[in-house]
This record gives C-alpha cells, structure tokens and sequence, in this order.
C-alpha cells in the first residue's frame, strides 16, 4: 500500500493516464457519459469475456471458430503470409486454426497485440505447443502494437494482420473507416487484412447473447466500475447501477450500458474528479456494430483495400472477409 493507502499505480504509467483521461472526458463533463470499451479489459474484464464466448446465447464466437474450421486452409492459401499480426489476440484459440493451416504451407511468425497482460498470457498458453511457430507479444492498443510489429518486420516478407472476432463492430462508424485507413497505410502493396465481423440478425437473438440469462456480461459490464474502484480509487458502488443492453435496427448497434438505479456523486480519489449521475442516467460502454457484407466491403474500398475472399456461417451470420493492400 502507499501512504495515501491505496494500491500502488498499474506499472505502466501510459495505460493509467490514458484510462485516467478517458474517464475524465467521459464521465467529467456535462453531455452524455460514455468510456471507450477498451476498458472492460482488464484481467477480470478479460476473463469474463472469456466466459461470455462460452455462453450458448453468445453465437459470434462460435460462428467465427466454425468459420475457421471449415475453411482455414482457403484463408491460409489466399494470404500467403510469412508474418501474421493479431491486433487483440485474447485467447488465441481460434486463431490456432488459421496458424496450423498456414503452417502446413511454410513457416510463419506471429506478433500478438493486445492491451491485456493476461490476455497475452492466454495466446502464449494457447500457441506454446505450435512447433515451427516465432511468436512475440506486444503489450499495447492497436495501433501503436501494429507500428512496433512492423517496423521488426523489416524488409522481409508478406504480412497479414487479423481483426477477429467481431471488434472492429465496436468502433463507430466515423473511427471504423478512420481505422481502416490506418491499417493500410501502415502495410505495403501485397499485405492482407483479414477481419471477422459479427452480421445483421434478429433482434431477439442479439439481446439474449448481450443480456444473458446467467448475467455474465452484466458482470463484465459492472466489472468497469470495480476497476474505476481498483486502479483510479473511485468508490462506486456496483450494486446501485444495472447492466442494460439495447438494439437499434435502424443502425443496427447492440448498445451497452450501466444505469444508475438512484442520483449519487462518485469520487476518484486518484484525479480528484466527482461526477454526479442522476437516477436513471446511463454510461455508454460499448457499441456493438451488425455489419451487412457490402458495408464492410464498401467501408475497407474507402480505405484503399481490395476484396480477396469472403468466408460466411450461416447458422450464426458471421463474415470473415479478407482484403489486400
Ligand atoms: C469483443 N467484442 C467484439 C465483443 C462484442 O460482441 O462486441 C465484446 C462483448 N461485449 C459484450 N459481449 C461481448
């Protein structure tokens, strides 16, 4: 403990001033509160997303994992790649398929990026036993993780980055195509993007996999507020907000939010910030985008990539689409 008794700063002083700025902007000022989702990750964050892949309401998992089984070996011969870059590489599991595939072929190194230590942990358990397979973790968000894993690239080599399981649907459609972009200005003429996105589905099933009956992801949602408790020394009280998911069709984004069940003031100890919510307000947690096939194909041309296969499951509709730079 330290003098003012709280637990000692996270040792990466970036992800605490960034965590720390995020709330500031998002819960300090007087318009509709929201933080971004990378903060339901961390290490218990991560592992209940873990969880919720196994819920059988939760069917964006399974139908990538499907996807890959059946057609890793397509992907794999489409790309070609000597080195594959995961940006949120969680479990890895699914990932494995298209690895063994690609190995079949010829070696392959992977860089895992993510912003959960514990998440790399799970990739490095998962790919241990890959024999031929160079891997390296890299600690970090996105971009920043996809610049350091290709500058060690060097000259060598074709590259594909992999965006699975859904998470480009959690930016919104403004930084979708802005991150886009990014990505294929940082890759070469000849490079693959490989991204998963969950597709446009009843309502109904959408509500019961972000509102499960067991309330897992209400603890992952809730589990943000601990961590503002744990890592910012704010003192709020779980108990007093409540998970709610929400789907638009007209936009088609599943919504996460925490609603206060009464008004209250929190505190951070840590910045100095109080934040008053009223009864009912909500924070904005997560977006969840149910892309169609030819948004996205539209939304990667806008980015300057080109179309170079498409891998569907139709029992869950998932889209595994692969483009090149
Ligand atoms: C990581 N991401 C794609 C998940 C999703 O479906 O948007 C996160 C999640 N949130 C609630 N359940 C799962």
């Amino acid at each position: 403990m330290s003098a003012c008794g709280l637990a000692p700063l996270p040792a990466d002083g970036t992800a605490f001033e960034r965590f720390a700025a995020d709330v500031r902007a998002g819960l300090g000022g007087p318009g509709r509160k929201s933080l971004p989702p990378m903060h339901l990750y961390d290490a218990l964050g991560s592992a209940l997303f873990e969880a919720i892949t196994r819920l059988p309401e939760y069917g964006v998992w399974r139908a990538e994992r499907r996807v890959l089984e059946r057609h890793a070996n397509d992907i794999a011969a489409c790309c070609q790649a000597d080195t594959v870059i995961e940006l949120g590489s969680g479990s890895a599991t699914k990932t494995r398929l298209l690895l063994e595939a690609s190995l079949r072929r010829h070696p392959v190194s992977y860089v895992a990026v993510d912003v959960s230590p514990s998440a790399l942990e799970g990739t490095r358990a998962t790919l241990r036993d890959l024999d031929g397979l160079a891997v390296t973790l890299v600690e970090a968000d996105y971009l920043s993780g996809l610049e350091r894993a290709l500058q060690a690239r060097g000259n060598a080599g074709r590259v594909l980055v992999l965006f699975l399981g859904s998470s480009l649907g959690n930016y919104a459609a403004g930084e979708a195509s802005r991150w886009l972009g990014a990505i294929r200005r940082s890759l070469r003429s000849g490079d693959g993007l490989l991204v998963g996105v969950d597709l446009d589905k009843p309502a109904r099933r959408l509500l019961s996999a972000y509102a499960d009956p067991l309330g897992v992801t209400a603890a992952f949602n809730l589990n943000l507020l601990a961590r503002m408790n744990r890592e910012l020394g704010a003192d709020f009280d779980p108990s007093s907000f409540r998970h709610v998911a929400r789907f638009d069709p007209r936009t088609r984004d599943v919504e996460m939010h925490l609603r206060s069940l009464r008004a209250q003031q929190v505190h951070f100890a840590r910045l100095g910030l109080s934040v008053a919510l009223r009864a009912g307000e909500t924070i904005h947690t997560e977006s969840s985008h149910k892309y169609r096939t030819e948004e996205l194909d539209a939304l990667a041309a806008g980015a300057g990539f080109r179309p170079a296969g498409h891998w569907r499951d139709d029992a869950w509709p998932f889209l595994e689409a692969l483009y090149t730079a």
